[in-house]
């Protein structure tokens, strides 16, 4: 077994720590689930993840969370500082954020922050924090 140094999280320290924003940090690891750590500001692109869940939980700020239904009609639900949304696979989505917004995220580590889209905003290769 590899060796696991335990030790906790501080959330306010370790988003102090980067200043970027849509560009995910590893925190944590467990379960082949990574926890992830990123900062929003404005829209971001429309996407899917194809096998992949997504929670969004609020630490700081608040973020619209725009998405399609399975029907195609589109929704979005303003996710509140204390507050989380899972988007589930296959949903279209696009986290839209007015100023800074502090997202704890919790997916597989082979999910790709921009999904089925490739762009300028797709980060592959994440940093630890
Ligand atoms: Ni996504």
């Amino acid at each position: 077994m590899p060796k696991t140094v335990i030790q906790k999280i501080n959330l306010a320290e370790k988003f102090s720590s980067f200043a970027d924003y849509y560009k995910p940090r590893i925190a944590a690891e467990l379960n082949g689930q990574m926890v992830k750590l990123v900062k929003f500001d404005s829209p971001f692109v429309w996407h899917h993840h194809d096998h992949e869940d997504e929670m969004f939980l609020v630490v700081k700020g608040r973020f619209k969370m725009e998405f399609k239904e399975q029907d195609g009609r589109e929704r979005h639900e303003w996710i509140e500082e204390g507050e989380f949304i899972v988007m589930p696979r296959g949903t279209e989505h696009r986290p839209v954020a007015e100023q800074e917004c502090w997202i704890v995220l919790f997916e597989p580590a082979s999910t790709l922050n921009t999904g089925n889209v490739t762009n300028e905003r797709t980060v592959a290769e994440l940093q630890h924090v």
